[in-house]
């Protein structure tokens, strides 16, 4: 039996509905947490409206390729989860920077996937779902940098609150 470039990008395609699926868990989970840093949580918010955005455009992608409803839980989401497992650990003491650099991760892993995905649907030749995949890629990509812009804030801001400056012995 052989693969189509066709039929490689609608696996894909549920492969990154799955992956926007979970995202959207780790988003809710970080708007609602009292813990996170509050400009976070505000950004988790918005991207939160946005990534559902971003799965309701995949499953437009995969009408237009005549595939049916996406499949859920496939690989990639289970990567994306095993990824900000191995990062956060629950109740940790320093949950709101584990709980950051997974976001970072997801987002950038994110934008590698969308720019992969815009290259086979190039290359199978379906450019009319391309659109829709460079906007989720847009907004991913805004998200991620972001991220990346603060890092380095909001670890400094989560030591100063939280630690003191050893005493010479
Ligand atoms: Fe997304
Ligand atoms: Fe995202």
């Amino acid at each position: 039996m052989t693969t189509t470039k066709r039929d490689e990008v609608i696996d894909w395609l549920n492969d990154a509905y799955a992956m926007e699926r979970s995202i959207e868990i780790m988003l809710r989970k970080q708007a609602d947490n009292e813990d996170a840093h509050r400009a976070v949580r505000d950004r988790a918010r918005i991207h939160l409206d946005e990534t559902a955005e971003h799965a309701d455009r995949l499953t437009r992608c995969l009408e237009m390729l005549g595939s049916s409803s996406p499949s859920a839980l496939k690989t990639v989401a289970g990567q994306v989860m095993e990824l900000g497992k191995g990062l956060t650990t629950k109740f940790a003491r320093d949950e709101r920077v584990k709980d950051f650099l997974a976001a970072y991760g997801t987002e950038y892993f994110e934008v590698a996937c969308y720019k992969s995905l815009i290259a086979g649907a190039t290359a199978a030749g379906e450019e009319d779902i391309i659109p829709l995949l460079e906007q989720n890629l847009k907004e991913d990509a805004a998200m991620a940098s972001w991220l990346d812009m603060n890092i380095a804030a909001i670890t400094r801001d989560y030591l100063a609150n939280t630690t003191t400056t050893a005493a010479a012995s």
